[in-house]
């Protein structure tokens, strides 16, 4: 399907429990969504997210996180059809860097709430990334991910891209290809 506005991206699908899901464009009020999902993640998960402990996001952060600008910074979330108010159950974002520098490759972020956390959240969230990155013209996903991040490592594994790997100090450098066509 060819993507023709990526800001009003919208598409409809089921968690591997039944639970239906929005993935759609991140939107400027999202923010109180955003941050109420920030509040029932797990320090773990917020460490694992930002390789720093994280406590909390500031009001430039929300802005930052939330008002991408749709051609190199990208945001998707995940929310719950069936709760009045859209609860968000995720977040994935990439960032192209200078494209003179990386030749078009972005950082992938992927954030799921602990408690959605291994029902496909993370999965919808790279598969609709990796297409509208691709129809943009984007290369690749760059990610650093701890090296015990089993959960973030068997997701790039099973993601029907290209995965190359190398690791230093505990973190591995991951990098998603899906070629050109
Ligand atoms: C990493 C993270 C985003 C994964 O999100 P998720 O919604 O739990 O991921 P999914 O349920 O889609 O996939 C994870 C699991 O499904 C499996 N899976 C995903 N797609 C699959 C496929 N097509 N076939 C088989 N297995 C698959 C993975 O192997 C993995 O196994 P697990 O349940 O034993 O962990 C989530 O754990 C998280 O937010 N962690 C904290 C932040 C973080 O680590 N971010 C990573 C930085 S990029």
């Amino acid at each position: 399907m060819k993507i023709v506005d990526v800001r009003s991206y919208l598409t409809h699908a089921k968690l591997r429990d039944g639970e239906p899901v929005a993935i759609r464009a991140i939107r400027p009020d999202d923010k109180g969504r955003l941050l109420a999902g920030f509040g029932r993640l797990s320090d773990r998960s917020a460490y694992l997210r930002f390789l720093t402990p994280k406590k909390g996001l500031s009001p430039a952060e929300l802005a930052y996180l939330t008002e991408p600008d749709f051609r190199r910074h990208v945001a998707l979330v995940a929310v719950a059809e069936a709760c009045e108010g859209a609860r968000l159950l995720g977040v994935g974002r990439y960032v192209e860097a200078d494209p003179d520098e990386t030749g078009r490759g972005a950082e992938l972020a992927l954030t799921v709430v602990d408690a959605h956390q291994h029902l496909g959240v993370g999965a919808l969230l790279l598969t609709h990334l990796a297409e509208i990155a691709r129809q943009c013209g984007v290369a690749r996903f760059e990610a650093e991910v701890l090296a015990e991040n089993g959960a973030a490592l068997r997701l790039l594994e099973h993601s029907g891209l290209r995965l190359h790997r190398s690791t230093h100090s505990g973190v591995v450098h991951a990098i998603l290809e899906w070629g050109s066509g």
